[in-house]
């Protein structure tokens, strides 16, 4: 080693890098390993075949346009489509008030890194969705987790904290992470009373709400008003994502809301968007209906969540208890007096894998009884075989 590599990182980045390793959290599969752990689309339905004629298209009919760093009229023609969509979805967005990203996780990362510095102070759900947790543990230390139960987070114990804060003096939260639609890890659905609670508490507390809807799309039968649709202050900073109704790979994700917001994110998103993946997906989503493709989606996932279920009812003992999810990939499962961090080393060696409950909390004391069960990517089959398997183990 010729470079004292530590010594050019600032003290925040140091501090940052103290933290587990990105996605220490995902499970070493063996081959032929039940995925019950992934939270993919299923195979069958990521448009594989369409998307290679939308590119043959794009290229024909542009030639070196979408290669280039900006160009292709399709990255315009995308924000349109999307923007017709959250008109269509009660969110009706003008174009200065909406960003394209490389997915979700990208648009979490810049949210994080306009709001939040080692001062700062970010809430979560506990458990919330691993990745955004690194990523705003790699900007601060002050992290606030509040529970979740049955109808998502629960808002007035979120009141009591920062009735509390406010008392004490201590700082109050600028950025609220939640997802409030098909949560991962728990597949919950926040109430609509919930809804207006945290948007009131939004603007008595004045703080940003992030709202995550990766998987608001996918319900089973009744879809949820967003918390976009009901803030009417601007307090929403709403994160869509095509990775779980078209293909994560694409990197296509968007963030809603005040124009000046935008503005401020566009300072620092610069080119780190793929212009060639978003008009390809414009290219892609002009010769389909959005809508019938849900339908399916929805069906399929519906029939493997019941599938799910009905193996967890069949094959895990009694004391076993899980939420039903309403729409989305998760199930969540408790298994009283079982550590599932040594339940997945058997696991693994049997032929199936979950996540460990304890990766989505900021303290991993927390969530250790608990797992993540994904019904998206493996057959049915094979979920059926995995929960057997669980089930022997237990
Ligand atoms: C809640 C949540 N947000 C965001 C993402 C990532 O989305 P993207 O692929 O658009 O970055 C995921 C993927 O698992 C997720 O579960």
């Amino acid at each position: 080693m010729y470079v004292k590599v530590e010594a050019f990182f600032p003290e925040n980045i140091k501090i940052a890098l103290k933290n587990e390793p990105p996605g220490a959290w995902m499970p070493v599969l063996p081959e032929g390993c039940i995925r019950l752990s992934s939270g993919y689309p299923d195979a069958s339905l990521v448009p594989t075949m369409e998307i290679k004629a939308a590119v043959a298209r794009l290229l024909d009919e542009e030639q070196d346009l979408p290669l280039h760093y900006l160009g292709s009229p399709r990255m315009d023609k995308l924000k349109a489509l999307i923007q017709n969509r959250m008109q269509e979805r009660s969110m009706p967005v003008a174009a200065e008030e909406l960003m394209i990203t490389a997915g979700a996780c990208q648009a979490i990362d810049l949210i994080a890194r306009i709001f939040l510095d080692e001062q700062a102070v970010v809430v979560v759900e506990a458990p919330t969705y691993m990745e955004a947790l690194e990523i705003f543990q790699n900007y601060t230390k002050q992290v606030i987790s509040v529970p979740i139960d049955e109808e998502g987070l629960q808002t007035d114990r979120l009141e009591a904290i920062l009735q509390e804060r406010k008392n004490a003096g201590l700082p109050l939260p600028r950025l609220l992470y939640t997802i409030p639609t098909f949560h991962n890890p728990t597949g919950t659905t926040l109430s609509l009373e919930r809804r207006k609670h945290l948007i009131a508490l939004s603007v008595e507390y004045d703080f940003v709400i992030l709202e995550d809807d990766a998987y608001g799309e996918l319900a089973f039968d009744q879809n949820h008003l967003s918390l976009k649709a009901i803030d009417k202050d601007g307090h929403v900073l709403y994160v869509g994502s095509l990775s779980k109704v078209v293909a994560p790979g694409m990197r296509v994700g968007w963030i809603a809301g005040a124009s000046e917001f935008i503005s401020a994110l566009n300072w620092f998103k610069k080119d780190l968007d793929h212009p060639f993946a978003q008009s390809t997906m414009a290219a892609y989503l002009e010769t389909i209906n959005l809508d019938e493709r849900l339908i399916q989606l929805k069906e399929v996932y519906r029939h493997k969540c019941k599938t799910l279920i009905g193996a967890l009812e069949k094959h895990l003992p009694e004391n076993v208890s899980w939420y039903i999810p309403k729409g989305g990939y998760f199930v969540w499962v408790r298994i009283p007096g079982v550590d599932t961090a040594t339940l997945l080393t058997q696991a693994l060696a049997e032929g199936v894998s979950f996540i460990p409950g304890k990766f989505f909390y900021q303290d991993d004391q927390n969530g250790t009884e608990y797992l993540r069960l994904s019904y998206s990517f493996a057959t049915e089959n094979d979920i059926v075989d995995g929960v057997k398997k669980l089930g022997k183990i237990i």
